[in-house]
């Protein structure tokens, strides 16, 4: 069955609108991630930004006492994001590339020029039982980096396949890279995941790749929940991801 983690970064955005820089504030977004898990999400996924524009340390440390399914942190490999997640100990991190200008992450980690020091992060994360996925553009030679850094996931970078969407031929040439990329990456060994820009109508189009074992979705969940709640934004996701056959 493909998984969903809620990516619950955007719950934050819309505090930060209101409190930055205050203790309080609404909506909480460890309140967020108790009804996400609720609803039938089978994680919950932040990101740290080393900038804090949305999530800041103390979700965190809230989301690790709360969530029961599966806490996924993203983070930059930086000294210190990466004291703060061995302190938090979720139970898998992601490692994206992260820039200060970006609106969200942009591309993929690039693994191949960096496999020493993400080598060095990875086994870190690993001797303190925390799993680790690398969150790439859907490359061979970037899976390939990713098999040698050791990583047990790489999550699929879909925001070149959400843009293509409705665009043809764009459209099946970055399915084709998702699907090749997939398909390497399962054969070195790794499990796939994919995210970013994924929504309720581009979803179905993303069932041609194989061997996914988790979505992480946060914009479009959080936007649909403005109308009809965050449980039963979730469901609706959750109720569409049943058709996905690997
Ligand atoms: N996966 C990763 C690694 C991300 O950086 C993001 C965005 O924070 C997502 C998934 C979720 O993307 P979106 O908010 O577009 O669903």
């Amino acid at each position: 069955m493909l998984k969903l983690g809620v990516n619950i970064d955007h719950v934050a955005t819309l505090r930060e609108a209101r409190y930055r820089g205050r203790q309080f504030g609404e909506p909480d977004v460890v309140e967020a991630a108790k009804i996400c898990e609720a609803a039938g999400a089978h994680g919950i996924t932040a990101h740290l930004r080393e900038d804090r524009r949305h999530i800041q340390d103390k979700d965190v440390y809230g989301l690790r006492k709360v969530v029961k399914t599966r806490l996924n942190l993203e983070m930059a490999n930086v000294p210190e994001i990466v004291n703060i997640v061995l302190d938090v100990k979720p139970e898998i991190v992601c490692i994206v590339p992260e820039k200060r200008q970006e609106v969200t992450t942009e591309g993929g980690l690039d693994v191949a020029v960096n496999v020493r020091s993400i080598t060095e992060t990875r086994k870190r994360l690993n001797d303190d039982g925390i799993q680790v996925s690398l969150f790439i553009d859907p490359l061979l030679e970037q899976v390939d980096a990713s098999a040698r850094v050791g990583a047990q996931f790489v999550e699929l970078h879909t925001g070149a396949f959400s843009e293509s969407f409705g665009k043809l031929p764009e459209q099946e040439i970055e399915i084709e890279k998702l699907i090749t990329a997939a398909k390497a990456a399962n054969s070195s060994g790794l499990k796939v995941n994919a995210g970013h820009g994924l929504n309720y109508q581009n979803l179905k189009l993303l069932y041609k790749v194989p061997y996914l074992v988790e979505l992480n979705i946060g914009h479009s969940i959080i936007s649909r929940s403005v109308f009809v709640g965050i449980g039963q934004a979730v469901k609706e996701m959750l109720d569409l991801m049943k058709d996905y056959r690997c």
